[in-house]
């Protein structure tokens, strides 16, 4: 932490060298289209039985549709699929088109994912300036490929399948 930093600042640093993985969470919006927001606090939490979180900001445009989802979607994004993570972090180009998302279990995924998964809300519970959204796992799907990373504010590749 440099000495004109706020510790807001330090913090966003230190956990920006927390590489991760990429994904796009989908669900139904009220007008009945499929909405995609770009995520990476993804977390496994239990594998018996399978659990996974993720962290939806209270400032989204987007919070309702993904606060009260009974049934969403995570996609993890290939390394070539940079453009989809930018385009799914901005309201304005969030909607998914019916040819780029598929079914999983009765749940809308992206069609590229890498490893797609099919989640129902377990609970949530309210952290801070973020919803924790619990998700218990109904299915998945995995192919080869490398992943796409955010570090440092900057995507990036595995670089392995
Ligand atoms: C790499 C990356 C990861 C992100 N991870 C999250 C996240 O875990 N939770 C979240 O609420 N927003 C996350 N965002 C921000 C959302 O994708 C989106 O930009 C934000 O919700 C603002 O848009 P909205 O108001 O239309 O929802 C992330 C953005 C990027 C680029």
């Amino acid at each position: 932490m440099t000495a004109e930093s706020t510790p807001e600042q330090a913090y966003r640093q230190a956990m920006a060298a927390f590489a991760t993985g990429v994904t796009v969470v989908t669900a139904p919006a009220a007008d009945g289209a499929l909405s995609g927001m770009t995520v990476n606090s993804l977390t496994s939490v239990s594998l018996e039985p399978r659990l996974l979180l993720w962290c939806l900001g209270d400032a989204s445009a987007r919070y309702r549709t993904f606060a009260e989802a009974e049934l969403w979607g995570v996609s993890i994004l290939a390394d070539e699929a940079e453009s989809t993570a930018r385009r799914f972090a901005r309201a304005a180009t969030q909607d998914v088109a019916d040819g780029e998302s598929e079914l999983l279990a009765g749940v809308r995924v992206l069609r590229q994912g890498l490893a797609q998964l099919a989640c129902r809300t377990h609970h949530k519970m309210q952290a801070g300036d973020h919803l924790i959204i619990v998700g218990e796992v109904l299915d998945v799907r995995v192919r080869a490929g490398a992943a796409l990373t955010f570090y440092r504010g900057g995507y990036g590749s595995t670089g392995a399948d």
